[in-house]
């Protein structure tokens, strides 16, 4: 049976690193904290989180803030790389074993593939990856799951779209991998140039069926969930390419007149043109909803790994 102790201390890289009877252990717990939320706790007090980021940020890097200091901690860190040793040539092995004797635990986003996990071989205190390149996004899956939880009152049995830039988005990585171990239906939705990367894909089909789709009109009365990303302009390695895809795909009241009456539509955010601002208003947007349920989410995490929780 998984209990708090399997958490504590532990690094969170991969959503690839937990079972699905550890997934839903934090979305359990997350539940629980929920109401320290607006109340606030003192129970990281005296614990200090660091913020490492070399990519820009807003939520994220808020978030885990807020999370931490609602639960009594404290936050020291970076969020402009240019102001830190970093401008003068330190590498991040080294940042990471200066940082370590300050910090109980280290929130790093960097735009490598495989940062996070080379930030925890050298870190003594917990790494948890708040985005690594194109890569993955754990955390981002972990509220998403507990959005769509909290929205649909279960994850089985629902027919969800992941829409956009599946080739460079990490949201939609890490969250696919979630999905898989789950009893969903999964349609992967974008242009041919950015359909979901081979090996997540491989990964995917070996525990679920996977449905790919060049466009959302023809499945979407179909669908519980719309998760939609924006188009990853800045990991693609020519514009040119990026080019072909701008403005392919965008989400209005117009495709929506098709859609379930129930259907909730996510987002990581931020957000460019791919859903029309008219949709905000309608029942069928959740996506301001996930903000909040990342800082739950995270102060879950922060109370899980810093061995907060009892059982
Ligand atoms: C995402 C990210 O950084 O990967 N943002 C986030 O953390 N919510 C999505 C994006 O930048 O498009």
């Amino acid at each position: 049976m998984v209990g708090a102790a399997d958490f504590v201390g532990r690094d969170i890289i991969s959503i690839k690193d937990f079972t699905r009877e550890e997934i839903d252990y934090i979305l359990k717990i997350a539940r629980e904290i929920e109401p320290l939320a607006r109340s606030g706790s003192d129970i990281l007090k005296g614990r200090i989180m660091a913020t490492l980021f070399f990519e820009p940020s807003t939520r994220t890097r808020l978030s885990f803030e807020t999370a931490m200091y609602k639960l009594g901690g404290s936050v020291i860190g970076f969020s402009e790389p240019e102001t830190s040793s970093v401008k003068k040539g330190e590498s991040l092995a080294d940042t990471v074993r200066v940082v370590e004797k300050y910090a109980d635990v280290i929130v790093l986003r960097h735009p490598s593939e495989g940062a996070a996990r080379f930030a925890a071989e050298y870190a003594s205190v917990p790494v948890i990856n708040a985005g690594s390149g194109a890569e993955e996004h754990p955390t981002q899956a972990l509220l998403d799951l507990y959005t769509i939880l909290k929205e649909k009152g279960r994850i089985n049995g629902l027919s969800i779209a992941l829409m956009g830039d599946l080739r460079y988005g990490r949201t939609v990585h890490s969250l696919a991998y979630a999905l898989s171990l789950y009893d969903v239906r999964l349609f992967l939705v974008s242009p041919d140039l950015l359909r979901m990367r081979r090996e997540v894909l491989e990964d995917i089909k070996s525990r679920i069926e996977i449905f790919e789709h060049t466009s959302i009109e023809e499945i979407l009365p179909e669908i519980d969930v719309l998760y939609v990303t924006r188009i990853q302009k800045e990991r693609f390695p020519d514009l040119a390419e990026y080019a072909k895809v701008r403005g392919s795909y965008r989400i209005d009241l117009n495709i929506l007149s098709k859609a379930k009456s129930d259907l909730i539509i996510l987002h990581p955010l931020p957000r460019v043109d791919e859903i029309a601002v008219e949709v905000d208003s309608t029942p069928f947007a959740r996506y301001f909803h996930q903000v909040e349920n990342g800082l739950i989410t995270r102060m879950a995490l922060l109370a899980l790994i810093l061995g907060a929780i009892k059982e």
